[in-house]
């Protein structure tokens, strides 16, 4: 099957997945995973603690993917719950765990998302970021300035890179070895870089922790999705062979890389 742009935005729903072609998240996806954010969820748990959910705030959230950290976030009931989402089935799926007034996904853009501005107290998205252009990642992070009210929190968990005196030249090897794994244009950016882009758009920022890259490793494996989830991805990856290589060829290069590839949640707060 060709991959057509209308193929790539609906991944999930398609009924043949071309293997060589999707990215990455797509196929671990389809093989059964939940959690497709590289810090896990115990990186999702304090980003959320550190923008502080309460029944008083109206939530926006960039690219909710399967929805798992929208239902953390609906557990602490929020006034209201609005999610943007690229891709149609990954909404739809959203949609399920919606309930009551003043909850919706909308199909959409991050850096575009024709909302008012300044209706939510916080906004947050997880492993969004890394796959935009500079362009891109810059009006992404503007929007949701736009969308905050004064003293709004801004919460992001993404790839980074380590150290923060990374070379020019080591920056463009992982860029292309993971362009090649994941085949999506993931740019991660270092800690302090993150930082800047944040503050560039008018942030203070706060709460920043950081983790192992450990998507595909056993152990966070495990936590993040349970026994049975895990045993039934293996099982589905064992039956197939398409996935089996691409998703080994994504786990040799977050090895290889361990060292320098890392996640990181921060929380900008929009200056009032
Ligand atoms: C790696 S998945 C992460 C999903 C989810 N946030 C998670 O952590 O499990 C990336 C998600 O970002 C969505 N996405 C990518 N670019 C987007 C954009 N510009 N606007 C809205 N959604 C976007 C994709 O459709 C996909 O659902």
């Amino acid at each position: 099957m060709k991959t057509t742009k209308k193929t790539a935005q609906t991944m999930l729903s398609e009924a043949e997945l071309n293997y060589q072609k999707a990215p990455g998240h797509w196929i671990l996806a389809r093989m059964g995973k939940r959690v497709l954010r590289p810090g896990g969820l115990e990186l999702t748990q304090q980003m959320l603690s550190n923008v502080n959910i309460q029944a008083i705030d109206e939530v926006v959230e960039f690219a909710p993917g399967l929805g798992i950290t929208a239902k953390l976030t609906l557990s602490r009931q929020p006034v209201s719950y609005t999610a943007i989402e690229r891709d149609e089935a990954a909404a739809q799926q959203v949609r399920q765990y919606l309930i009551g007034p003043h909850r919706k996904c909308l199909v959409g853009k991050a850096e575009d998302t024709g909302l008012p501005g300044t209706i939510a107290t916080v906004v947050y998205g997880e492993a969004m970021l890394t796959m935009q252009t500079p362009g891109n990642k810059a009006k992404i992070v503007n929007e949701a300035a736009r969308l905050l009210k004064p003293g709004g929190r801004y919460g992001i968990h993404e790839l980074c890179l380590q150290p923060d005196d990374m070379s020019d030249a080591q920056k463009e090897e992982i860029y292309q070895a993971l362009a090649q794994a994941i085949r999506v244009g993931a740019r991660p950016l270092t800690v302090s870089e993150w930082r800047t882009l944040l503050e560039t758009e008018g942030f203070a920022v706060e709460g920043v922790a950081t983790a192992p890259m450990h998507l595909l490793e056993p152990k966070r494996f495990i936590q993040d999705e349970g026994w049975s989830r895990t045993l039934r991805f293996l099982l589905n990856v064992a039956r197939t062979p398409a996935a089996r290589q691409r998703i080994l060829a994504m786990r040799a290069v977050f090895q290889k890389y361990e060292d320098f590839l890392g996640a990181v949640t921060m929380v900008g707060v929009k200056e009032g």
